[in-house]
């Protein structure tokens, strides 16, 4: 871990600034790069926009965000007509010091999880209120096919959590999949990689919000003493 810059009394939204820009040292001209979905990550894609690095485009892991790098004039491509992305540059709603995530936070978890598994490299970029010891504090979200909602309710009160659909505008969120999303606290995530092996092989579960089979290789943690960065 190294400070790259100094900084004092920033405002969250400074800290995930930060951070978008320091992800632009990990962009190399000529790429196709994959982008998250997140407020900290519309700072990269502006601050991409900003910084004239002449991508050749973006596989992107939501219709937000496909709007946001459409709207700079930056290409989008289908997920299926790259085979490979050379670095992919998303937030997290919480992270561990070995690089699982919780995400999902948006709703884009599962287009996060297809577009982090085509990247050699996950880089994470999140202001120091996500960084935790421990996954489980945030509302584990998981995206759902809705005929399976009630069953998969009762499959987490038997581990002790409690799960509700979220909601918008008084109704269930529909994901940009048409699926639905559950979240899910009291949860005890000792195991990451055990635990989103065992959940994602729950029928209707669509995606679960554990990112340990594709965890971050590298933080770039935004705190009030500048970007923290950690490998
Ligand atoms: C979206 C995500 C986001 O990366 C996560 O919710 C963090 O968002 P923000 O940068 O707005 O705090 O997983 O599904």
């Amino acid at each position: 871990m190294h400070t790259d810059s100094a900084a004092s009394a920033m405002t969250q939204d400074e800290l995930k600034a930060l951070v978008g820009r320091a992800a632009l040292a990990y962009v190399e001209p000529g790429q196709v790069i994959g982008v998250g979905t997140g407020s900290t990550v519309n700072r990269f894609i502006d601050a991409l926009a900003a910084s004239k690095i002449a991508i050749a485009g973006a596989v992107s892991s939501s219709e937000a965000s496909t709007l946001r790098l459409q709207a700079h004039g930056i290409p989008v491509f289908d997920a299926n007509e790259v085979p490979e992305l050379s670095v992919y540059i998303d937030g997290a709603d919480e992270i561990e010091p070995g690089g699982c995530m919780i995400k999902g936070g948006g709703a884009a978890l599962t287009r996060e999880k297809i577009v982090a598994a085509q990247a050699r490299r996950f880089i994470c970029i999140a202001d120091e209120s996500k960084w935790v010891a421990r996954l489980g504090r945030f509302p584990l979200p998981v995206e759902v096919i809705p005929m399976a909602t009630q069953r998969l309710i009762r499959q987490f009160a038997a581990l002790g959590g409690s799960a509700r659909v979220r909601l918008r505008d008084g109704v269930p969120l529909v994901t940009d999949n048409g699926q639905h999303i559950l979240d899910v606290t009291g949860l005890t995530i000792d195991d990451p990689l055990a635990f989103e092996s065992m959940v994602n092989n729950w029928p209707g579960v669509v995606t679960v919000g554990v990112f340990a089979h594709q965890r971050a290789h590298l933080c770039l943690l935004g705190t009030p003493q500048g970007v923290r960065t950690i490998a």
